[in-house]
């Protein structure tokens, strides 16, 4: 049987440190307060560097510790809600860049779910042979569309890429189960960049879109605490494991206190989900894969660990998915 697995991870990330500290000078709010209710003291904001430059250095750097050549890349997916355009994707440009000749490139859009999505996907084509390896990269700048006058929402997000090369495996190992979800009904909750139909017959204010992120913050937590626990117990049934076989948990990187809230309702050791929220605060799409990559940088992943990779987002969405290291 054909698995997909993970061979390589990368992250990029931009210089520009912005701490709590710095956000205080600009909206009412302190660092008190969003380490409090979000873990959250400092993140990464562009200086000019678009989601592209973020993405191809990602992709680059995971091309590289796979020892892959550019020229057999079959498959490049990129998840992203901040692209530097409606067309062409991130992902034909990162093949531009890379010089991946032969692949066959694409974007995919699940918000913060959107790295576990653009991974199925990838994992789907392996799977059935069509394709033998793919970069998968999650990939934001997500202060372009931050209401920065709004301390509700602008404190939590930050901008990055996080990425991974996988291929096709005979060996047992790699993705071994997953869940997907979504929930259409509850997307209002979390929106960003809504373009209104303005054409040459009808006049149309920009003011009157909703491009800044607009989001119900209790409405979201609800959501993620209830699907995320709900698709990680799926998951493990499905895998036909327990929670104690799991060395660790790569969950979003939204709000430290969600954590504490499905590690409780799972049972399971808090220690065991690994966070960097408090460096970066919410990625997007990025952070699930950014964090992955600190967590094997640091060398605390084994071969044959099993490695719990979960997200959730707007959409509403959810993506959880078992790998065995
Ligand atoms: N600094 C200081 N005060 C703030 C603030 C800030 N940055 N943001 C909100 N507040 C205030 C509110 O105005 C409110 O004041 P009030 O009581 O006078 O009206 C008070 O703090 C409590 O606000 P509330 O929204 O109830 O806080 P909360 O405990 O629900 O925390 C979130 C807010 C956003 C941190 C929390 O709801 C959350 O994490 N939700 C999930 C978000 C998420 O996961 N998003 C990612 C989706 S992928």
């Amino acid at each position: 049987m054909i698995t997909t697995r993970i061979v390589a991870t990368g992250a990029s990330v931009p210089d520009m440190v912005v701490t709590n500290d710095d956000l205080a000078k600009i909206v009412d709010t302190s660092d008190e307060w969003i380490v409090q209710r979000t873990g959250i003291r400092e993140r990464r904001i562009s200086g000019g560097e678009n989601t592209s430059v973020l993405a191809i250095n990602t992709a680059r750097q995971v091309l590289e510790r796979a020892k892959a050549d550019s020229e057999q890349v079959d498959l490049i997916i990129v998840a992203s809600v901040t692209p530097d355009y409606g067309t062409p994707s991130l992902a034909c440009m990162v093949q531009k860049e890379l010089g991946c000749v032969n692949a066959v490139a694409f974007d995919v859009v699940a918000a913060c779910s959107g790295f576990m999505f653009a991974l199925s996907v990838a994992d789907k084509y392996i799977k059935t042979g069509v394709y033998r390896n793919a970069i998968v990269i999650g990939a934001e700048t997500l202060s372009k569309i931050v209401d920065w006058s709004d301390r509700t929402t602008c404190v939590l997000f930050g901008d990055g890429a996080g990425g991974a090369f996988v291929e096709a495996s005979t060996e047992g190992d790699g993705i071994l189960a997953e869940e997907l979800g979504s929930k259409g009904e509850l997307c209002e909750i979390l929106t960003e960049g809504q373009t209104l139909c303005a054409n040459a017959f009808n006049e149309v204010s920009p003011d009157e879109a909703a491009y800044y992120i607009y989001m119900d913050g209790r409405a979201v937590f609800k959501f993620a605490t209830k699907m995320v626990v709900k698709s990680a117990a799926n998951v493990i049934e499905q895998a036909g494991i327990t929670a104690d076989d799991i060395a660790y948990v790569v969950p979003h990187q939204a709000n430290a206190r969600i954590i504490d809230v499905v590690a409780h309702k799972l049972k399971m050791d808090r220690e065991k989900f690994y966070m960097n929220m408090d460096r970066y605060g919410n990625t997007s799409s990025a952070s699930v894969p950014m964090a992955l990559n600190e967590l094997n940088e640091k060398g605390l992943i084994h071969r044959g660990d099993k490695i719990m990779l979960t997200g959730f987002g707007g959409g509403m969405t959810w993506g959880t998915m078992l790998v065995q290291w």
